[in-house]
């Protein structure tokens, strides 16, 4: 019985050495210490033995059992150390990586000018007034002394929606919509910027829709210094102090006199290249003393007060600003040229 008892103890070591997995060794241990195994099944022999015999070969067989308990133990252990070692190397994180970078919007180079000429004319006291793009007959054109059948009604080709609505050529109703909403008070200072839309083919310098501002002033003794200096501010703060103005006579149905408004070319700084067609002027926007009638129609009387007007397009004084030679670029949405912008 003890040689039985030594076979088994050389046989479950030779195979315990081969062990190459977790459930081949569990396996062992259940066909060598289980309560079915060969160890118990050897055991059941000890009946037979006699009184001398019985705790020597009861020594032996605890010693077979402790001798391949330590085996199934040491290689569990090994088994867990190298699993230990699999995880660890499988989620190690590499915190020298670099990281995804947040791809951060950037605001719109007309928004951003829009912005920067509000700003200029709310440091002047200006509000800012919005009005519909949707606009009525009346309030885009009659209002502003431009009646039914006046030839000027031709320079903005529009989107009619009906006879009486179309879509807004110009900013200017919002003249008549915040004077109508002011009751008659003064002093009216309000710049209205927005969207207008005219039907023009798409080309360097033209589109179907495109961005205005408009300034209003209404009050007692407003006068034509007033908007020559109100203008030369603006734009010494848009282009810098060493740029200079100049009026134009000009015409418009809603101010009278009118004028047109040059710069000193932004691009030679006034001596003369392509850009200013070697006049080292740029026009920039259009402006004049708020006619009679415009006041009548926004309630207030021209006797007592006198008001004056100016319009400009966005596209173009951001053109200017930051040298870009076509309009579409403003509506591409091509990130190429928008992200230029993000960080100005
Ligand atoms: N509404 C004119 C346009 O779209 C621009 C303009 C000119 C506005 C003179 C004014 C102004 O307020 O006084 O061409």
């Amino acid at each position: 019985m003890k040689d039985r008892l030594e076979a088994l103890r050389s046989e479950a070591l030779a195979q315990l050495q081969e062990v190459a997995d977790p459930g081949r060794l569990n396996d062992l241990r259940v066909h060598y210490l289980g309560k079915k195994g060969q160890l118990t099944e050897v055991l059941r022999g000890m009946g037979g033995l006699s009184a001398e015999e019985r705790p020597v070969i009861g020594q032996v067989a605890n010693e077979v059992r402790a001798a391949i308990e330590i085996v199934i133990q040491s290689k569990q252990a090994e088994f867990e150390r190298a699993d230990t070692a699999r995880r660890l190397a499988a989620e190690t994180i590499d915190v020298s990586l670099p990281g995804k970078a947040p791809a951060p919007g950037g605001i719109h180079p007309l928004t951003k000018v829009t912005q920067e000429i509000e700003d200029i004319f709310l440091g002047m006291g200006y509000t800012v007034a919005e009005g519909p793009e949707v606009e009525t007959d009346y309030f885009n054109f009659e209002a502003l002394n431009l009646p039914k059948n006046h030839p000027a009604r031709d320079m903005q080709d529009s989107f009619y929606l009906t006879e009486e609505i179309l879509l807004r050529t110009h900013t200017s109703p919002v003249q008549i919509r915040t004077m109508q909403g002011a009751g008659g008070k003064t002093p009216l200072k309000v710049i209205c910027p927005g969207k207008v839309y005219r039907r023009d083919d798409d080309d360097a310098t033209h589109s179907f829709m495109f961005h205005q501002i408009e300034g209003l002033v209404v009050g007692p003794n407003i006068r034509m210094s007033d908007l020559k200096g109100t203008l030369l501010q603006f734009v010494q703060q848009m282009y810098g102090p060493q740029v200079q103005i100049r009026l134009r006579p000009s015409f418009f149905p809603f101010t009278e006199p009118s004028a047109e408004v040059d710069v000193t070319c932004t691009q030679c700084g006034g001596h003369g290249c392509r850009m200013c067609k070697h006049t080292g002027w740029i026009e920039i926007l259009g402006c004049g003393m708020v006619h009679p009638k415009v006041l009548e129609h926004g309630g207030y009387d021209p006797r007592e007060v006198s008001g004056f007007a100016f319009g400009m397009g966005v596209e173009r004084i951001a053109l200017l600003k930051y040298d870009i030679d076509d309009i579409r670029h403003f509506y591409n949405n091509d990130l190429r040229f928008l992200s230029q912008f993000a960080r100005m």
